[in-house]
C-alpha cells in the first residue's frame, strides 16, 4: 500500500465514511428500485454492434477515498466478433467485465456513471437495453442467458456439492422452464460434446474435483452456451492452464463463437493470444481506454507509448527473460489520480504538453483511436 493511502487524519476519514455512506445509499436504493422496462429500454449507436459502453465509471468507494477502477471507459462490441481487452494488472478489465453483467460488489462497488447498451433478443423481437440502469431484480433478463461469462479459476464457478449434470441441466431449466429432465440431460450431453469432452456421460455424472483444470473449464465453457448466448465474456480464460490446455481452450472458444453466432470479450494480460484470437483490441490503462483498434492496426501500427511498450514487454522464443524489456515505473495510485495523462511519469516521449490536460480520444485512421498528446489533430493540440 503506498504511503498517501496512510496520510489520512481522523476527521477526513470520517468525512470520507460519511460521503460514501450517502452515495452508496443513493446509489444502492437506484439498483434496487422498482421500475418499467421502458425505463432502460435505449437504442444503439450503431446496429451492428452487440455492446457499446460509453463512458462508463465504475468506482469503489473505500475508507481511503474513491477508486476510480473504471474511469470513462468506452468501447463497442460489434455482432459475431473478438474483441480482446489488454492492459497491465489493476488497470480495470475485470471491473468493465463485472459492470457488463452488473456483478460488482456493493455497497462498495458501484456503476457510478454511464451506459452499457446492450442488443438483447428474445420471444418478442430485439431491444436494447441500458445495462447500467437496469434494477438488479431485473438483469436476469441478460445475465447468464443472452450474456455468459467465462471466470479464471473455473473451481470457484462451479459448485463443489453438484455434479457437473446437475450444474448443466441447471442452466437448461432456467433458460427453458418447460424443459423435462429427459431433455435437459439431452442438453448437457450435447454441450458437453459440443466442447470436445469425448465420453460426456461420464463428465455428466462427475464432481468438479474428480476433473483435471482443463477439463473444469471446458465444463464452464459449455455451461456458458447451454443458454445460447449472444455475448460471451471471457476473463484470462487460460491463465490457470498449462500451456498445451491453454492453446486447446483458446481454439475451442474460437469455434464456438462461430457455431453459437455471437461474440467474445475476451480478457488478457497477453497480447500474444489477442493477436491469435481478437478482430479488435481495446487497450486500458489505469482505468481508461487509451489506444483501440483493429487488431492488425494495433500490432502493426502501434501509436500509444504505452501500447509500444507492452509490445516489446512480450516474450517471445528467441527472448531470454534477461532481454525482456519492461516498462519502468508504476500506475498511479488510483484514488487520486492526476489531472495530467496517466502514463506521463513512465513515458519516454513526454513533451511539456503532457503536464496539461488529460489527452483527448481522437481518431488516427478508419477505427483506430488514440489517447495521446503526440497524436493531435484540434483535440490533443
Ligand atoms: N473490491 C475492491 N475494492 C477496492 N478496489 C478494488 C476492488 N476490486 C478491484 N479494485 C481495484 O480496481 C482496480 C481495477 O481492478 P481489476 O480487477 O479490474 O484489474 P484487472 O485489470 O482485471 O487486473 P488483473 O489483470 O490483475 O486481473 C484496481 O486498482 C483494483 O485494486
Ligand atoms: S500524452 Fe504524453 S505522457 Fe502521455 S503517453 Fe502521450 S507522450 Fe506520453
Ligand atoms: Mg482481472
Amino acid at each position: 500500500m503506498s504511503k498517501s493511502y496512510n496520510r489520512l487524519t481522523g476527521k477526513e476519514v470520517r468525512a470520507i465514511a460519511k460521503e460514501n455512506k450517502r452515495i452508496m445509499k443513493s446509489l444502492e436504493a437506484y439498483k434496487n428500485r422498482k421500475c418499467d422496462e421502458s425505463e432502460y429500454l435505449t437504442t444503439m449507436k450503431s446496429d451492428s454492434n452487440i455492446l457499446e459502453i460509453e463512458d462508463l465509471h465504475s468506482y469503489f468507494f473505500t475508507e481511503q477515498g474513491t477508486v476510480k477502477a473504471v474511469n470513462g471507459v468506452s468501447f463497442d462490441i460489434p455482432k459475431y466478433s473478438t474483441v480482446g481487452i489488454v492492459g497491465e494488472s489493476g488497470c480495470g478489465k475485470s471491473v468493465t467485465s463485472m459492470s457488463v453483467m452488473r456483478l460488482l460488489q456493493g455497497p462498495t462497488g458501484q456503476i457510478y456513471s454511464g451506459e452499457i447498451r446492450f442488443n438483447a433478443k428474445d420471444e418478442s423481437g430485439e431491444k436494447v437495453y441500458d445495462i447500467a440502469k437496469m434494477p438488479i431484480r431485473d438483469i436476469h433478463k441478460i445475465r447468464g442467458n443472452q450474456i455468459a461469462m467465462i471466470f479464471q479459476e473455473p473451481m470457484t464457478s462451479l459448485n463443489p456439492v453438484f455434479t457437473i449434470g446437475q450444474q448443466l441441466d441447471e442452466v437448461t431449466f432456467i433458460h427453458n422452464p418447460k424443459a423435462t429432465k429427459e431433455e435437459a440431460k439431452a442438453k448437457s450431453i450435447e454441450m458437453l460434446n459440443l466442447v470436445g469432452i469425448a465420453i460426456p456421460e461420464r463428465v455428466y455424472d462427475s464432481f468438479p474435483h474428480e476433473l483435471s483444470g482443463g477439463m473444469r473449464q471446458r465444463v464452464m465453457i459449455s455451461m456458458a452456451l447451454a443458454a445460447d448466448p449472444r455475448l460471451i465474456i471471457a476473463d484470462e480464460p487460460t491463465t490457470a492452464l498449462d500451456v498445451t490446455i491453454q492453446a486447446q481452450i483458446l481454439d475451442l472458444l474460437r469455434d464456438l463463437k462461430d457455431k453459437i453466432d455471437g461474440s467474445i470479450m475476451l480478457i488478457t494480460h497477453d497480447l500474444g493470444i489477442i493477436a491469435e484470437m481478437a478482430d479488435y483490441v481495446v487497450v486500458m490503462y489505469a482505468g481508461r481506454v487509451i489506444e483501440k483498434g483493429p487488431v492488425r492496426e494495433i500490432f502493426h501500427n502501434p501509436l500509444h507509448p504505452y501500447t509500444i511498450g507492452l509490445q516489446k514487454s512480450k516474450p517471445t522464443l528467441d527472448s531470454s527473460s534477461d532481454t525482456l524489456f519492461n516498462i519502468p515505473g508504476n500506475v498511479p495510485n488510483p484514488i487520486n489520480m492526476p489531472n495530467h495523462c496517466y502514463f506521463k511519469e513512465r513515458c519516454s516521449r513526454c513533451t511539456s504538453k503532457c503536464s496539461g490536460d488529460y489527452p483527448g480520444m481522437v481518431e488516427v485512421s478508419p477505427n483506430h483511436f488514440v489517447a495521446c498528446h503526440l497524436y493531435g489533430g484540434e483535440n490533443n493540440d
